[in-house]
């Protein structure tokens, strides 16, 4: 049997490009644990990228990307079987529209498929502070199945750039994606 995955990456306009950059990076690198990868980006995602980074570096990825609206795309079906989807960064208007089951776009209908299928939605929100509306919707999506995985890096490998900063969530993400990533795992000498 094949093991290797079929993700979809999905990038909003949250603030944290970086998190997305650092993802599609890594990615590359697990090449060999992955039979495709479909990236869909917001109008947002790509407009806080060019701000936060500087540049559209996002279109030179090998990867597959499919339009906002493409619902021909193979992911807006549960038959087409991609196991896992990442949202990173994951907006709170993008969180609602899944957490309502507002299927309008191509990522949160792949969202909402992944979740009827009972397969893998790893959500990296971002925002700060959260209103109740957030955490009711941050509730709704982990009860129907779904990570949310906060964008909240951690300091305590003592990340030395904000890439590495991003890197302490992305590797997270990649551990609840199922990857075999090596890593910073505390207190295990690495
Ligand atoms: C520079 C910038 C930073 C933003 N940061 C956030 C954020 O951290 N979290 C968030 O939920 N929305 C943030 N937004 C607002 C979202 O981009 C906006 O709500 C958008 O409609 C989300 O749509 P999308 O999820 O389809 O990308 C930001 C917008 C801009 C322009």
């Amino acid at each position: 049997m094949d093991r290797k995955k079929k993700l979809i990456v999905a990038v909003t306009g949250a603030s944290g490009a970086v998190y997305a950059k650092v993802l599609l990076d890594q990615l590359l690198a697990l090449s060999d644990q992955l039979r495709e990868v479909g990236v869909v980006m917001s109008d947002n995602a790509r407009q806080v990228w060019e701000y936060e980074l500087g540049n559209r570096y996002f279109d030179n990825y090998p990867f597959t990307f499919y339009g906002k609206n493409d619902f021909n795309a193979p992911f807006a079906s549960g038959s087409a079987r991609y196991e896992t989807m990442v949202i990173a960064p994951c907006s709170m208007g993008t969180l609602g529209r899944i957490a309502g089951g507002i299927s309008n776009d191509l990522i949160t209908r792949a969202a909402d498929v992944i979740l009827k299928e009972r397969r893998r939605l790893i959500a990296v929100v971002r925002d700060t502070p959260f209103n109740l509306i957030h955490i009711e919707n941050m509730r709704t999506v982990t009860l129907a199945g779904g990570i949310i995985c906060p964008a909240n890096p951690s300091f305590y490998s003592l990340p030395s750039s904000i890439e590495e900063v991003a890197g302490t969530v992305v590797s997270r993400v990649l551990d609840l994606a199922g990857f075999d990533v090596p890593g910073y795992r505390w207190n295990e000498g690495d």
